[in-house]
């Protein structure tokens, strides 16, 4: 045969494979997966925001439509010095969102980690009186959302306030203002831009006792008339934990109080938990020892397929609530960017994303993206 037509013929074996892949409706990525079913977000890191790590933001923008900033809208980054605002790495995320037309959040007015020691000292170095911390919360909350009003979508307005039991953490915030602060968080910010959307967002939220703890919350800030659009599900989850079943209970009471739920920093990791109760307490550490590093050279298949089958799970629910599930976001693009693989010991080799350290998608991506097609044909 000579070479035309094999010319021919090969490119007619590219074109039908590529004419046959899209004409199942296999989609290639996962924001076309999702689409009409429910935002598919990551977080943005330094590295990705001023535009260093080329490699990672190509992911974002093929298969993310949210974005929320990891690290760069903490009160610590934004406000390190009582007056003294730093918008640089914030303003670059937001504009590569809207240039990428990306769902922008906020990540997060109040949270009682990475908060610089003078927003509770005052001139002398005492505990600052209520007034002066309420001065201080709505100034840079108000400066802050005002800043991306319009453009930042949503807001992560309070950040992890309730425990395991349900109570209210003891932190500086609720010590001065006792559940107040929470009430003026949702306050300042819906004042500073009435069309955001603003969330409390926490972790460990299949546990019961936080469960109602959390209910309790929404329905204090619904019936003090403060606006609340959504619970927060960050959802750092591991091989055989919390519970689906206990993890769709706080979905169903979440959706019952009224708000939209949102998978708010999901990550799955497969490396042992020292102990199990520090859920996601960025203070939590414990001394590193080999034990607790077994994958260093490698994921065995063995654990691979329990990870798949964990990501499918969840997946599985969410598209199952699909009615009030409004986002889904990973908490980053690759492996090697995690905070697992140095929280709660430094130094581990994790996988607990989407895609692999050379940004490549694992075989869930595309399992994932099936089980989203496979679902739209079931319903
Ligand atoms: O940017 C500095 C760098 O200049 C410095 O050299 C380096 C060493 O000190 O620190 C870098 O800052 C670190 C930052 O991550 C960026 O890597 C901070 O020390 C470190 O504390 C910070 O950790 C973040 C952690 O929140 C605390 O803010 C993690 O990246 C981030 O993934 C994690 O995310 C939290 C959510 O905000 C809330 N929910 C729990 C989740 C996991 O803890």
């Amino acid at each position: 045969m000579e070479k035309k037509k094999i010319v021919t013929l090969m490119l007619g074996t590219i074109l039908l494979s590529g004419v046959c892949t899209e004409s199942y409706g296999q989609k290639k990525h996962l924001k076309d997966a999702f689409a009409g079913k429910f935002y598919i977000g990551t977080a943005l890191n330094q590295g990705q925001i001023t535009g260093r790590d080329a490699a990672s933001i190509q992911v974002v923008k093929e298969d993310f439509s949210a974005i929320v900033a990891e690290n760069c809208m903490k009160i610590e980054s934004i406000q390190p010095q009582e007056g003294v605002f730093n918008f640089d790495l914030a303003d670059q995320f937001v504009e590569f969102g809207e240039k990428n037309g990306l769902f922008i959040t906020g990540h997060t007015l109040m949270w009682h980690s990475q908060v610089p020691a003078w927003f509770f000292k005052d001139s002398q170095g005492n505990e600052v009186t209520k007034e002066v911390l309420i001065e201080r919360m709505k100034k840079h909350i108000t400066t802050l959302v005002t800043r991306y009003k319009g453009r930042v979508k949503g807001w992560d307005v309070v950040n992890e306030a309730i425990e395991d039991d349900g109570s209210y953490r003891k932190s500086r915030f609720f010590n001065i203002l006792g559940e107040d602060f929470i009430k003026l968080a949702f306050q300042f910010a819906h004042e500073a831009d009435p069309s955001a959307e603003l969330y409390y967002n926490d972790y460990s939220m299949a546990n019961p006792g936080k469960r109602k703890g959390v209910v309790a919350m929404v329905k204090m800030l619904k019936e003090a008339g403060l606006r609340i659009d959504a619970v927060g599900m960050q959802c750092h989850i591991g091989l055989d934990y919390p519970s689906l079943t206990e993890f769709e209970a706080s979905m169903e009471a979440f959706a019952a109080a009224g708000v939209k739920v949102m998978i708010t920093e999901m990550d799955l990791t497969v490396l042992p938990m020292p102990n199990q109760r520090v859920g996601a307490d960025v203070s939590a550490n414990f001394e590193y020892q080999k034990k607790q590093n077994p994958y260093a050279e490698g994921l065995p298949d063995s654990v691979n397929a329990i990870f798949e089958k964990r990501y499918s799970d969840f997946f599985g629910l969410f598209l199952k609530h699909q009615d009030y599930v409004t986002r889904v976001t990973v908490w980053g693009v690759n492996d090697g960017m995690s905070w697992r693989n140095g929280w709660p010991v430094r130094g581990r080799t994790d996988y607990p994303l989407l895609f692999d350290r050379a940004n490549k998608p694992k075989p869930i991506v595309n399992k994932l993206i099936q089980q989203a097609a496979n679902y739209s044909k079931k319903k």
